[in-house]
């Protein structure tokens, strides 16, 4: 098995490098934005207890957003591995992701952190949101709010993973292609690692 955290602000580009790399490592692919926007887009009881906080940019309690998680993971007992994309966003989220890993006798094996700066991500998003029709891409504050939500309360996620010596950046500026290069040399290395401890 092999469990990666794809990490970076939001429009880092992780879903869409999420979408290739679940294609060649036969992976699940598990966003929680997706996830939730679902779950809206279908006025479910999540749905509904996730919509307020998404439009303004907030994180969804953490205790909303694990579960929601935890039935995702235990759907797919079949599955190969996971690539885990805007998820954990807090350090309370990445605790109990290590403890799901633990109760599933497995593991995270690396955290993928894209590097965007600022101004690249903002015209990224407000591109996505032409299109997107999501309200969060739409609404500079709202985007500038999710970059410092994201400051704040997700990057301790990379130090959390960095004391276990699993987190790694990756330059997340060029062509997807060019990316997905950087991402996969990333995976073999640390698929070699695990090989080598099994
Ligand atoms: O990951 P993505 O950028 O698609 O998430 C969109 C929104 O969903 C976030 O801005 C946040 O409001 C919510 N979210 C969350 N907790 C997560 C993932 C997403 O609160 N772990
Ligand atoms: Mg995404």
């Amino acid at each position: 098995m092999i469990n990666l955290i794809l990490f970076g602000p939001p429009g880092s580009g992780k879903g869409t490098q999420a979408a290739h790399l679940v294609e060649k490592y036969n992976l699940v692919h598990i966003s929680t934005g997706d996830l939730f926007r679902y779950e809206m887009s279908h006025d479910t009881p999540l749905g509904q207890k996730a919509k307020d906080y998404i439009a303004k940019g907030e994180l969804v309690p953490d205790e909303v957003t694990i579960g929601m998680l935890r039935n995702k993971v235990e759907a797919h007992p079949e599955a190969a591995g996971f690539i885990f994309d805007g998820f954990p966003r807090t350090i309370p989220q990445a605790q109990a992701l290590d403890r799901l890993m633990e109760e599933e006798k497995t593991t995270i094996h690396a955290l993928l952190a894209l590097q965007v700066d600022d101004e690249e991500i903002i015209q990224r998003i407000k591109l996505r949101g032409a299109t997107s029709g999501r309200s969060d891409d739409s609404n500079e504050k709202i985007i500038q709010y999710r970059i410092d939500v994201y400051k704040s309360e997700t990057t301790p996620v990379f130090d959390y993973y960095a004391e276990q010596h699993k987190s790694h950046r990756i330059n997340g500026v060029g062509t997807v292609e060019e990316i997905f290069e950087r991402l996969c040399r990333m995976i073999d290395t640390a698929g070699e690692k695990i090989k080598t401890v099994a």
